[in-house]
């Protein structure tokens, strides 16, 4: 047993676990092109926040190897043009932007286009490095916070498989189970694409974690009748003032921490926050196919064409938070102050905090 992990450069090729196709089947596909890159993180074959930015930014540097020409401006227009279609191929985790934004600037530094598809691909790879220690590290604090609860409750996929290794959300308890420290997680299954039920019961199973699959209806139910103790989840985009963007059903989970009066804990990485956006009204939210939720292994479990409203996030509101787990600490209200300062960021203004 062991943490599973889906990303993997083996410094000629890159290969993903393609977690469509999970539980059942462990298939790692191999990613040549940009629009391969493109075709995996728009299918969900690779998803997560952090897994989308990390495979964004090889397909960036991978693509770069194929350009052919001498000039280093017209190689930083192909570049800009493959980093623009690759940020197109999901909306809402903004590690993808900040990922393709990080490989862009460091071209600047080149002086001929051989220097420059070799930082890419040295880029690329630090930020797949850095994931992983980000998260072993969001692990470490999530644990202090949760010293004393073992019963805990999580949506959607925040785990090893959405990130370089760990995970967010899921970090503390693979931690957990490598120190023997005793956990009880219940995951919501997450309709309408199942990655609680498919991924992250299957993830929790390999490490050895014990991990119960709920509906997203039995949410209620199952804090009272369990005594669940924390809420838990990933993130897709955090604004400045602590709004958070996460799987749809998430906000649900917030409303109901605050009801119980438990905590609810988001756990993300710096790379997803982003203070370019003030509040949770600007960050645009994915709306998926309809066949998402009218159909079910390809039946239809609706009338033929049900109107469908679809959004793939929703956002959750910063007072409904208990606290934000970063990498660099645990960040508490007041958001909007205390957000910039852990960050050691600067204001829309330019001004330094
Ligand atoms: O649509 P998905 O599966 O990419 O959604 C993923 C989530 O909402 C995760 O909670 C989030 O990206 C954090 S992953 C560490």
């Amino acid at each position: 047993m062991s943490i599973p992990l889906s990303i993997n450069w083996n410094g000629q090729q890159l290969t993903i676990l393609d977690q469509q196709k999970l539980p059942h089947l462990i298939e790692y596909v191999t990613l040549e092109t940009v629009e391969d890159i493109y075709e995996a993180i728009f299918s969900l074959k690779v998803r997560g926040a952090p897994a989308i930015g990390i495979t964004a930014a090889y397909g960036l540097a991978i693509g770069a190897q194929r350009h052919d020409t001498a000039s280093l401006e017209v190689f930083q227009q192909y570049i800009q043009k493959d980093a623009s279609y690759l940020n197109a191929s999901r909306p809402t985790a903004v590690n993808l932007g900040w990922a393709l934004n990080r490989l862009q600037d460091i071209i600047r530094e080149a002086t001929n286009v051989q220097q420059a598809k070799q930082l890419l691909l040295a880029e690329a790879i630090k930020i797949h490095e850095e994931d992983e220690a980000s998260c072993r590290r969001i692990g470490e604090h999530a644990l202090t916070l949760l010293e004393g609860r073992t019963k805990v409750m999580t949506i959607c996929n925040a785990g090893s498989i959405a990130t370089a290794k760990y995970g967010t959300a899921l970090a503390p308890f693979h931690l957990g189970s490598e120190r023997g420290r005793h956990f009880e997680v219940y995951a919501c299954e997450t309709r309408p694409v199942y990655q609680g039920a498919r991924l992250t019961v299957w993830e929790l199973q390999q490490s050895n974690v014990d991990v119960t699959l709920i509906t997203d209806s039995m949410a209620a139910h199952t804090i009272k009748a369990k005594g669940v103790e924390a809420i838990i989840v990933g993130a897709d985009r955090i604004a400045a003032n602590g709004d958070t963007a996460n799987k749809i059903g998430t906000f649900n989970l917030a409303l109901l921490a605050k009801a119980f009066d438990i905590p609810f804990y988001v756990a993300a990485p710096i790379s997803t926050f982003d203070l370019g956006i003030e509040d949770g009204t600007a960050i645009p939210i994915e709306e998926r196919n309809a066949e998402e939720i009218t159909h079910m292994n390809g039946q239809p479990i609706a009338p033929l064409g049900t109107k469908v409203f679809n959004p793939a996030f929703d956002v959750t509101p910063s007072h409904l938070i208990t606290a934000i787990i970063t990498e660099k600490g645990i960040i508490t209200a007041n958001y909007q102050k205390n957000i910039p300062e852990m960050l050691g960021a600067f204001t829309r203004k330019g001004e330094k905090i």
